[in-house]
């Protein structure tokens, strides 16, 4: 039997990574088998595409096409790399970000079309899409707050996607609504502006809902 695939999507400092983290000691102690992953990157040729992604290659400003392909690319190796394999496997995947961040991000925000983006992305994943996405609902400046806190205490600077306009990042997060409301059977969206705990109860609940 195939495994389970869960994507995790949402606002920067929504809490991805965090959660993450805790379903999968919880789904461990079930006794499942769980490959953790992320995008972009995740094997070793899409954590170089994701480089490239995060910084500006020498300076040089990459176009609208050229970053959807980037991240498409990253997505492709994924999927043949890690992610059919381990659901063949029978085994669960959990990945941090997958094709809604494309249709978020440089679809809703940066207004690139939205069926040429539905068609790349399933080109990219042989229209294999997540059992559940769990949609980590913020608002923005909280989202931001949170990472300044994080950065406070570490070398770590801002990225392409962070440093862009509020106002991208508002379309960001309408874009992921319109994106759960065109597929509720796949969406679960769970208000991120709680506690760790809460938050944290609320996506078990949910991957116990749709896959327990
Ligand atoms: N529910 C929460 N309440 C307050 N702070 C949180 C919460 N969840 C995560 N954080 C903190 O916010 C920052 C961003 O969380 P993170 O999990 O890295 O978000 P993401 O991966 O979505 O960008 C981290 O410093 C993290 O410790
Ligand atoms: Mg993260």
């Amino acid at each position: 039997m195939s495994g389970k695939f869960i994507t995790f999507e949402g606002p920067e400092g929504s809490g991805k990574s965090t959660q993450i983290k805790l379903l999968v000691e919880k789904l461990e102690k079930l006794g499942i088998e769980i490959t953790c992953t992320r995008e972009p990157g995740g094997t070793a040729t899409g954590e170089q595409i994701r480089n490239l992604l995060q910084h500006d290659a020498a300076g040089e400003p990459l176009c609208d096409r050229a970053e959807l392909l980037l991240f498409t690319a990253s997505r492709a190796q994924l999927m043949d790399r890690i992610i059919l394999p381990t659901l063949g496997n029978g085994d669960w995947v959990l990945c941090d970000r997958f094709i809604d961040s494309t249709m978020a991000y440089q679809g809703f925000a940066r207004g690139m079309d939205i069926s040429t983006l539905d068609s790349i992305n399933n080109f990219a994943i042989y229209d294999r899409k997540p059992d559940l996405t769990i949609l980590l609902d913020l608002e923005v400046e909280a989202g931001f707050q949170r990472l300044e806190k994080r950065y406070a205490d570490s070398a770590e600077s801002h990225d392409r996607f962070e440093r862009e306009a509020r106002e991208f990042h508002h379309k960001v997060r309408d874009g992921y609504h319109t994106l759960a409301e065109r597929e509720p059977e796949r969406f679960v969206i769970v208000d991120a502006d709680q506690s760790v705990e809460d938050v944290a109860s609320n996506v078990w609940n949910a991957v116990k809902g749709a896959l327990l």
